[in-house]
């Protein structure tokens, strides 16, 4: 599995970040974060809004653009070791800068910096979708969605939304989304995670988005499962953050299999993987032993999420070659 040439489309920056170099850097700058890992020095929550609260303490520690330049390093090195080739990661102006368009600058500078390092040691391609917080409101997204117009361009593609889905609409960040449209960005949106299908159709109708963070959730309405397959929305799954934050209680039970059968374009990625002990490679692993899933199973997944990668011509013809002779 880990030979398998791999492309990932829903990565948290932050949530990728190894909870030793969170320690690290708690140490250097004095913070006390004993509150956010567990005995065995991993990431400790209960629940999805303690996981958010956790995720933001753990955030906290990196204050400047160098701190995302290392944790860059830190989060491509753990892909590249997992057979990814091509990811996007996440990437909040809130957490870069505080919604500053310079400030954002600033940070994007040196994330880009040690993304082209690390495509030198590693051939990983690597691309940004700027993204909002959905609990930090409306207002703060027109912030986050102005940074992502103003950098728009061959390494920021995306423009997206995650943080807590149980709070207001999905239409509330219609601004935020539509200044990004028009500024070239592609859109996705966490929806039907902690939302049912109801927040799964407000993404598709009140934003517009091509793509959608999880999704799973349209596996209890057969009409919206229907509208995904027609109107060819590709769902960003995460089956091991599903069920780490409780929502189906094994693989087994997950929907994956059902939502694929049912012809909706289905494609694999780890969310935050440290805190939900996974990596690419185990997701592949447990959806083999749970659904019989092979190489050619995916092969074609990663040939889908290749087609929906928010990048020009010239970088998927590059992502499409590398799936190909590997
Ligand atoms: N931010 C980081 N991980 C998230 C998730 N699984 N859902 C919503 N927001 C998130
Ligand atoms: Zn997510």
């Amino acid at each position: 599995m880990k030979a398998l040439p791999k492309v990932e489309l829903h990565l948290h920056h932050e949530g990728a970040a190894p909870p030793a170099f969170i320690r690290r850097l708690a140490g250097e700058r004095h913070v006390d974060l004993s509150q956010v890992f567990d005995a065995d020095g991993g990431y400790a929550f209960n629940g999805f809004p303690h996981f958010l609260q956790v995720y933001e303490a753990a955030t906290s520690v990196l204050q400047t653009p160098q701190d995302y330049a290392r944790l860059t390093r830190a989060v491509l090195d753990d892909r590249a070791e997992e057979g990814v080739i091509y990811c996007e990661t996440f990437l909040s102006p809130d957490f870069c800068g505080g919604g500053d368009v310079g400030a954002w600058r600033e940070y994007l500078a040196a994330i880009t910096e040690a993304a082209a390092e690390a495509e030198a040691v590693h051939g990983i391609m690597w691309r940004g979708i700027v993204t909002a917080v959905r609990h930090f409101g409306p207002d703060q997204a027109k912030r986050s969605s102005l940074c992502a117009a103003e950098t728009a361009g061959d390494w920021i593609t995306g423009f997206g939304m995650g943080g807590d889905e149980t709070k207001g609409h999905q239409g509330d960040f219609a601004y935020a989304f539509d200044q990004a449209r028009e500024a070239g960005l592609q859109l996705t949106t966490h929806a039907g995670e902690f939302g049912g299908p109801q927040s799964v159709w407000e993404a598709i109708m009140d934003l517009r988005v091509e793509r959608i963070g999880h999704g799973v959730r349209a596996i209890e309405d057969a009409r919206l499962v229907d509208a995904l397959v027609a109107r060819q929305i590709t769902l960003e799954v995460c089956p091991g953050s599903n069920v780490a934050l409780g929502l189906y209680k094994d693989f087994a039970a997950h929907p994956i299999a059902q939502l694929r059968e049912a012809g909706v374009k289905i494609t694999v990625s780890t969310d935050d993987p440290p805190f939900f002990h996974t990596n690419l490679v185990r997701e592949y692993d447990m959806l083999a032993e749970s659904f019989g899933w092979d190489d050619s199973d995916f092969r074609a997944l990663n040939h889908t999420a290749a087609e929906a990668a928010f990048c020009n011509a010239e970088t998927r013809a590059r992502i499409m070659k590398k799936l190909e002779t590997n």
